[in-house]
């Protein structure tokens, strides 16, 4: 303990005693050199050649604005860190770290970069942590992470992400961390998933996770072995059957679970209760049922509305309506065929015709079995289409046409708006992105980067300056004590 404050002291003498042959902004000893900057308008020109480390970090009230990284943007044989965060980067163009050989941690936290290639990050043969953490909406192409074979951690969260292709990790065989908390996410390949043997830690929170096939019991059970860490909260967690084997493992190992960390959202009334607390039978298989229709019997006039409101319950149900020539209408989220057939199982017809006319039947079905309702439409005809009807039976090939064409009076019943997922557990984890009011950054995104190297100033923030005074009063005793330990 005490020998590494003396090691952080006279590393911090030495820092100052040799400050004045560095760059400003940098901190050289004969081993690291590092620089540090926060508010400058591009990428810094002169960086000592020998630089180990560089951290340019905006900040979320006044971002850099860098627009996009042209290729080789920096060039160091040495360089091992570079973190650029809150700097505005909104592109990375091919090659752009392909002079940094010796990188193994990028760090890109904070900027907007909109698009990611197999080119974004070549030449990165050693990287070993790469952190993109909240560059919203991103686009990560195809074979993105190809060439980062090295690479042990991954951090995606917060980048909006709807869906995410595993398939992109496929060549990160040593991956142990992967991030990808507080995106939108309802589902992942969990068969790519579980192919990732070295996985040690896995942030899924603060997606729409519903639920976890059991037969990733064997990733897990991998991660739990390596005394790793399992993050799940803040997912809308549907608490039935599927999810006892989580249950049970959160509960046997919960230091590599966090703790209270698959809270339910569903059932309704097992709403905000931890998955740990719900007693096993109550985690129980729920078959496909029709608990209720409002209608067994309608009558309507042709041409008029229908909506049959349906009471249904079960695990991983599929809700189809046939109708009565056993044509199946399936539940979508594009309700445009005006038979629109909702998941809680009701059906609502926007006009009324003929081939309505008979008996629906509502067939609610998942792996554990079916339930069946029929429901008796009875369309009165319109006299008109009736005449009509007759009328075509002389002219043949007509009849389709006639009797579609039939003009249908307005429907009754106004049109349901598609069911919306609640959002409510989508709450975010991580600190909160860049106000709205973005900096007027617009003038000084068109700088480009290596237009910069003419004369740039930087406002450069020594640590003494950040550490404040009561830190300088600190080391100055510090230095004291030590000072007397080796006397
Ligand atoms: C897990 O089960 C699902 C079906 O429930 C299947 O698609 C998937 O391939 C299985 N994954 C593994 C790793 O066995
Ligand atoms: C929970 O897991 C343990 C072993 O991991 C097993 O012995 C036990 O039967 C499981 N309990 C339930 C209810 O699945
Ligand atoms: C459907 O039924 C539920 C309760 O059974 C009711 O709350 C809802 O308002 C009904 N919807 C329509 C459109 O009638
Ligand atoms: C089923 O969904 C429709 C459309 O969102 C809605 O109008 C109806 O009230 C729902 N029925 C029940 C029983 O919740
Ligand atoms: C509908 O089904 C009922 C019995 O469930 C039957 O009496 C009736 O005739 C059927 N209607 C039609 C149009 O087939
Ligand atoms: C920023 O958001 C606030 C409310 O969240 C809104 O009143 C304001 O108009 C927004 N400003 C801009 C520039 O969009």
């Amino acid at each position: 303990m005490l020998l590494n404050y003396l090691c952080i002291l006279s590393v911090f003498l030495h820092v100052l005693t040799v400050h004045s042959q560095c760059r400003q902004g940098c901190k050289c000893s004969s081993k690291v050199t590092i620089c540090v900057f926060t508010q400058i308008s591009g990428v810094p020109n002169n960086l000592p050649t020998a630089i180990t480390a560089l951290t340019i970090s905006g900040s979320v009230s006044s971002p850099n604005s860098f627009g996009h990284l042209s290729p080789s943007a920096f060039s160091s044989s040495r360089m091992s860190h570079l973190i650029m965060r809150y700097c505005g980067i909104d592109a990375i163009d091919a090659g752009a770290f392909r002079t940094l050989p010796e990188l193994k941690r990028l760090n890109l936290e904070f900027n907007k970069i909109q698009t990611l290639t197999q080119q974004s990050f070549q030449g990165l043969t050693k990287l070993t942590a790469l952190d993109l953490t909240e560059n919203r909406k991103c686009d990560i192409k195809p074979n993105t992470f190809d060439g980062l074979s090295t690479l042990l951690e991954l951090r995606l969260g917060e980048m909006d992400l709807k869906t995410f292709d595993l398939n992109l990790l496929q060549s990160l065989h040593s991956l142990a961390t992967l991030d990808l908390h507080g995106n939108r996410l309802k589902t992942l390949d969990w068969a790519v998933l579980s192919s990732l043997t070295n996985l040690k830690h896995i942030d899924l929170s603060g997606n729409q996770l519903t639920t976890i096939p059991s037969n990733m019991s064997s990733l897990f059970t991998q991660i739990v072995t390596k005394r790793g860490s399992i993050h799940l909260g803040n997912n809308p967690w549907k608490c039935n059957w599927e999810i006892k084997w989580l249950k049970n493992m959160s509960v046997s190992f919960s230091s590599v679970f966090s703790i209270g960390n698959i809270i339910c959202d569903s059932p309704a009334n097992l709403q905000y209760i931890s998955s740990i607390s719900v007693p096993d039978p109550k985690l129980k298989p729920i078959l496909p049922k029709i608990l209720n229709c409002d209608k067994t019997k309608i009558t309507v006039n042709e041409g008029m509305a229908v909506f049959i409101n349906c009471t249904i319950k079960g695990d991983s149900i599929t809700v189809k309506w046939i109708n009565p020539t056993g044509t199946s209408f399936a539940s979508s989220p594009l309700q445009q065929t005006g038979h629109n057939v909702y998941l809680n199982g009701s059906l609502y017809i926007s006009s009324t015709s003929s081939s309505d006319l008979g008996n629906w039947t509502l067939s609610v079905s998942s792996k554990l079995g079916e339930d069946q309702r029929t429901v008796d439409v009875n369309v009165i005809l319109s006299t008109t289409t009736t005449t009509t009807t007759t009328k075509t039976t002389t002219t043949t090939t007509l009849t389709p046409t006639t009797i579609t064409t039939t003009p249908t009076p307005t429907p009754t019943i106004t049109p349901i708006k598609t069911k919306t997922i609640p959002t409510t557990s989508s709450k975010i984890v991580t600190t909160k992105t860049t106000p709205n009011v973005t900096t007027p950054t617009l003038a000084t995104n068109a700088v480009m980067v290596q237009d910069v190297s003419t004369d740039f100033t930087f406002k450069w923030n020594s640590a003494p300056q950040n550490i404040g005074s009561v830190g300088y009063l600190f080391l100055v005793v510090c230095a004291a004590i030590a000072c007397q330990l080796f006397m």
